[in-house]
């Protein structure tokens, strides 16, 4: 007998209309954006994979739960059980609520890290990297090896480079404030980092004696790849591996907008009560009251119970076979993919999908311009347009990889769903050769790729 399909764990009880458009509604929409997908408005997309933060659905419990939301200033319910849920989950005594992720790395950054100093990390997604420089620091990124190369097949791409942190430590320590872990590893592909190399991280942060920060974001996809992928966690329950790597830590800072299932919030979780003291001060001015934060009492409620359902095993199991399944077809098309597949999304390696585009000439955001034209698929550039930096003569300094990232929103889409998307990318790459690269016409000083004006450059026609 063959095995049953892993199929949805649930039913749809509300649905959202999708609206269709032409191949020249959707070329207006980009010229009007300026060939920017972050300003095209959702109501011309079809099928969203811009991000998969905020963007997933909510169970019935969820929505329940949002009417038990206790609004009150102070010392509300809905705060309560949004504590209890994270101390049951992680460990972390210190539970401050914020608005989204990045706002937790705000406050953290801003309370350890002093000018000149470093922070290491096994790759800071943008906003983290922003937060780092925003407090004076330099936002140092530590991959592993392994995950140099796109096609390789190890693991854990995301790990840490732990020789590298060895010497950085050594050399530098006295300018590291803290450690960063990210799970998984959001700019690195969606690639998972492994328990063994999470406590020989610790080892070290102990060594030099540096406390670790986990960037919690997608803990539950990087429980998930640890029980599938490494053979000591073979059998162990989600759980139990989520409360083994936090044991590992001195704190999170986490968007519940991932692995939260919700649609807004995050948090900062930690040990140490005095600085937990330090950082409500800070929280009082920017974000609110210790028991709200940056958030709603109905979100908490959201956000307490998304921790609950997001380490269901079926949940995992189908989201992992949905993100491997989309990967598989392509590669199997011949599409250049990151492999193996990671938890939150398919990467596509633009830098081998348009080999004749320079990342100088953007072969990413040429890449997902094309993935929209095509079928109104909206993707997001991970390349030298979001992570590349320009030297001091203007001269592009490019990003380690030319990624395109089709994240997947939980719990949202079918398969139908993903059958076109893997329809619409063959389609592209069946015509890769004559496609055009693109231009920076104008861009703002930091996190350019949200709001850059970009043109066409090269003989090709779209
Ligand atoms: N850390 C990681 C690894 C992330 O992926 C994100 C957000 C953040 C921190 C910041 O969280 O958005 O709640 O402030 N990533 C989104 C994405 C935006 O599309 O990958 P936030």
């Amino acid at each position: 007998m063959t095995d049953l399909p892993i199929i949805e764990p649930f039913r749809i009880k509300s649905v959202e209309p999708l609206r269709m458009t032409t191949r020249s509604e959707r070329e207006a929409a980009l010229a009007a954006a300026d060939g920017n997908l972050f300003r095209i408005a959702a109501e011309d997309v079809l099928i969203d994979l811009l991000t998969d933060s905020g963007t997933g659905a909510m169970s019935a419990e969820q929505w329940a739960a949002v009417m038990r939301g206790d609004e009150s200033y102070a010392g509300a319910r809905s705060y309560k059980r949004f504590e209890r849920a994270v101390q049951d989950l992680m460990g972390f005594e210190q539970v401050i609520p914020t608005h989204q992720g990045r706002a937790a790395e705000h406050l953290l950054f801003q309370t350890l890290v002093k000018p000149g100093q470093v922070v290491p990390n096994n790759t800071h997604f943008d906003t983290t990297r922003a937060n780092v420089e925003d407090a004076g620091g330099e936002a140092r990124d530590l991959p592993c090896s392994e995950s140099a190369n796109t096609a390789g097949r190890d693991p854990f791409k995301g790990n840490m480079n732990l020789e590298a942190l060895a010497e950085l430590l050594e050399e530098e320590g006295e300018r590291v404030p803290l450690v960063m872990i990210t799970l998984t590893n959001n700019a690195g592909g969606g690639q998972p980092v492994s328990l063994s190399n999470l406590r020989a991280v610790r080892a070290l942060c102990d060594k030099y004696d540096k406390p670790l920060y986990i960037d919690a974001c997608r803990f539950a996809e990087n429980a998930w790849m640890v029980r599938e992928r490494e053979p000591e966690a073979r059998g162990r329950s989600v759980r139990e591996i989520v409360a083994e790597t936090f044991a590992l830590a001195d704190g999170c800072t986490m968007s519940a907008k991932k692995d939260g299932l919700a649609n807004i919030g995050g948090f900062l979780a930690l040990r140490d009560l005095e600085l937990a003291t330090a950082i409500r001060r800070r929280l009082v001015v920017t974000e609110g009251f210790p028991t709200y934060g940056g958030m709603a009492g109905r979100d908490l409620e959201a956000v307490a119970q998304g921790l609950a359902e997001v380490v269901d095993e079926d949940y995992l199991q189908y989201r992992h076979a949905s993100i491997a399944y989309v990967a598989k077809r392509l590669e199997e098309r011949g599409v250049p993919v990151v492999e193996p597949p990671g938890g939150h999304a398919i990467f596509l390696d633009a830098a081998r999908f348009l080999p004749h585009l320079a990342p100088a000439l953007f072969p990413g955001q040429a890449l997902a311009i094309e993935l929209y034209l095509e079928g109104g698929l909206r993707t997001c550039e991970i390349g030298s347009l979001m992570l590349g930096r320009n030297d001091e003569q203007g001269r592009l300094i490019p990003a380690r990889h030319e990624l395109v990232r089709l994240a997947i929103p939980r719990r949202t889409y079918t398969q139908s769903h993903m059958d076109y998307v893997i329809e619409i990318v063959t389609r592209v790459h069946a015509r890769a050769e004559g496609i055009a690269g693109v231009e920076i016409l104008e861009e703002p000083p930091v996190l350019r790729h949200f709001s850059a004006r970009m043109g066409r450059v090269g003989t090709a026609r779209v």
